[in-house]
């Protein structure tokens, strides 16, 4: 795709502004880190950099978490990028990469996405996964008010997004239901090679952490 004028600086502070006050970590700088981590598996997939740049910036653009409507992002993004001057391929083209970016549970598939798409989802995945995921997962938990860990809470495996919405799980619970699944659902390989270490750290991480809830480190 052609670049325009000007387009992606505007869509950068319309992603930075709608992002400003978050805590739990949905912040500019996981934008950021999409970003860079989507352009750099679409150069090596050799996808088009300026839709898998605009639909990483734009990704989290009144996202589920934040309106509580599945469509709503997308729709925003598509009549942005019209009224922005892009042709009607590059809005419906980047607002179907955004609806299909998030997870939706364990057992529901992911939509199937350009290749464009899938560098996008890949990179927002890869900012949930190794030490700046678990530092999100737990940021973004204490800001809904969840709690770190409870051993009597039981993972579910989701089978309807509206289930996957409703629950209220434990972070740990969390890694379960969502982020040590990822890795198996990367689809370029790219992304299968910076998750198999991401996702090494996060195993090490979570059973550390039960090795120092259950009071039995340092002993081993
Ligand atoms: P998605 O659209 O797939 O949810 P996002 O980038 O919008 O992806 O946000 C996912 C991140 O939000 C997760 O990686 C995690 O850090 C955090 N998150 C979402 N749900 C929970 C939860 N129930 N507990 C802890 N963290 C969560
Ligand atoms: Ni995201």
């Amino acid at each position: 795709m052609a670049p325009i004028d000007g387009l992606v600086a505007r869509a950068e502070s319309w992603a930075r502004s709608e992002s400003e006050n978050d805590t739990g970590g949905h912040d500019w700088w996981h934008t950021y880190r999409v970003r860079d981590l989507a352009l750099r598996i679409a150069d090596r997939e050799g996808a088009d950099r300026l839709e898998v740049e605009l639909a990483a910036i734009l990704h989290d653009i009144d996202d589920y978490k934040k309106s509580s409507s599945e469509s709503s992002g997308p729709k925003a993004v598509y009549l942005w990028l019209l009224q922005e001057g892009g042709s009607e391929t590059l809005a419906k083209n980047v607002s179907e990469i955004v609806a299909g970016v998030s997870f939706k549970g364990a057992g529901v598939r992911d939509r199937r996405l350009s290749l464009e798409g899938a560098c996008v989802r890949d990179a927002d995945r890869l900012d949930a996964l190794g030490a700046i995921g678990i530092a999100r997962a737990f940021a973004y938990g204490g800001t809904v008010g969840r709690a770190l860990h409870d051993p009597d809470y039981v993972p579910v495996p989701h089978s309807s997004v509206a289930e996957y919405r409703a629950g209220r799980p434990t972070t740990v619970g969390h890694f379960h239901e969502k982020l040590l699944l990822l890795h198996d659902r990367m689809e370029t390989s790219t992304g299968q090679r910076i998750a198999a270490g991401r996702d090494a750290f996060m195993r090490d991480f979570l059973a550390r952490f039960l090795r120092e809830w259950g009071g039995v480190d340092g002993e081993e």
